[in-house]
Order: C-alpha cells, then structure tokens, then sequence
C-alpha cells in the first residue's frame, strides 16, 4: 500500500510540474511576437539608463577640470605630472617631474582611497603641496574620475 502510494504521488507531482512549464513557454513567445513595440519600449530605457551612469564615460567628462595642468600622455609632463598609468603608482614618481618637497615627502600609494583623498581636499591630505585644485566634493565624481584615471594604461 505505501509502496505505490509514493510513486504516484511524485507522478502526479511531476505531470503538475510539467504542464505548468508547457503551458507558460508558448505564451511568453507569443507575447513577444505580436507586441515587439512593447518589448522594444520596455528595452529601451533600460540601455538609455547604462549609457548615463558609465562611470568611465563620466570621469572623462570630469578630467576636463584637470586636463589645464595635466596629460593623460606618458611622460608628458605640464604645469602638474603625466597622469599617465597614475592609478596604483608611489606618489612623486613621475620622472622629470619637479615635485614639491610637500609631494616629495607625502609617501603615498596612489589606490582609490587616497586618490579620493587627495581629489576632495588637496590641501587636507598633503599639506603644502602645490596642486592648485578646490577639490572635488561630490563622492561619485570622484570614483567615476578615478574609473577614468584607470583606463590610462
Ligand atoms: C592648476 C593645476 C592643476 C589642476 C587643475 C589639477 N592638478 Fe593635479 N597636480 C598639479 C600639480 C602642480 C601637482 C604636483 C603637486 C606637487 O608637486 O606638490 C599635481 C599632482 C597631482 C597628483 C599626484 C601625482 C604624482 O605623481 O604623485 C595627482 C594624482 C593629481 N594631481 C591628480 C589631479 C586630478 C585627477 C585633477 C582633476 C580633478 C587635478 N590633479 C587637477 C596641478 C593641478
């Protein structure tokens, strides 16, 4: 009696589960296929939305704050260092860069936290350094200029 009791009831089960997953596929393809103006529509604000937030995309935007004493060029140094390859690289490396003794001395790794650091408040994290730049107040401008400072390799 328990013995064929079990194997019926997961037959039973198993035709539910099937039906279920028969009945549902054609519908959504059929959804698809009369209404592509419904689909194109749902699809589109979602694209339009990635394309507003790439961080990269932003930072290079912001970089035009930087770009009057900086290049993205190796070794091409202007009124501040190449910006070339910054990201993870000790502070006051760039060769032929006249640093000041502030910059000389701050003994730093340029990751994300200090490079947010600095960005914000220039004066606040090296103190005397000759970088004449407000600050950038706005966290998310600052991680999208550091995703951008990333790509400079
Ligand atoms: C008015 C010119 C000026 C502007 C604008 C400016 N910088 Fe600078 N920056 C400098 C100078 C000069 C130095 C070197 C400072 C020193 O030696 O004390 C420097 C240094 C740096 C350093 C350290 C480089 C190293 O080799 O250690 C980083 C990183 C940096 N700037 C990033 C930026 C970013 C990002 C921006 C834009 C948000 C920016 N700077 C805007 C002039 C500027």
């Amino acid at each position: 009696m328990k013995r064929r009791f079990i194997p019926l009831f997961a037959l039973t089960f198993a035709l539910a589960a099937c039906g279920k997953s028969a009945d549902g596929a054609p519908d959504t393809s059929s959804t698809a296929q009369t209404d592509p103006v419904a689909v194109a529509s749902a699809q589109a604000p979602e694209s339009a939305t990635v394309a507003a937030t790439d961080p990269v995309a932003h930072g290079k935007t912001l970089f035009a704050r930087c770009a009057a004493c900086h290049s993205v060029a190796p070794g091409k140094n202007g009124i501040g260092p190449s910006l070339h390859a910054i990201t993870g690289k000790a502070s006051a490396s760039m060769a032929g860069f006249a640093y000041s003794p502030a910059m000389q001395s701050a003994n730093l790794t340029w990751d994300d936290a200090t490079l947010s650091a600095y960005l914000e408040n220039p004066q606040g994290l090296i103190k005397g350094n000759r970088m004449a730049f407000a600050g950038l107040k706005n966290p998310q401008d600052r991680a999208d200029l550091i995703a951008y400072l990333h790509t400079l390799k």
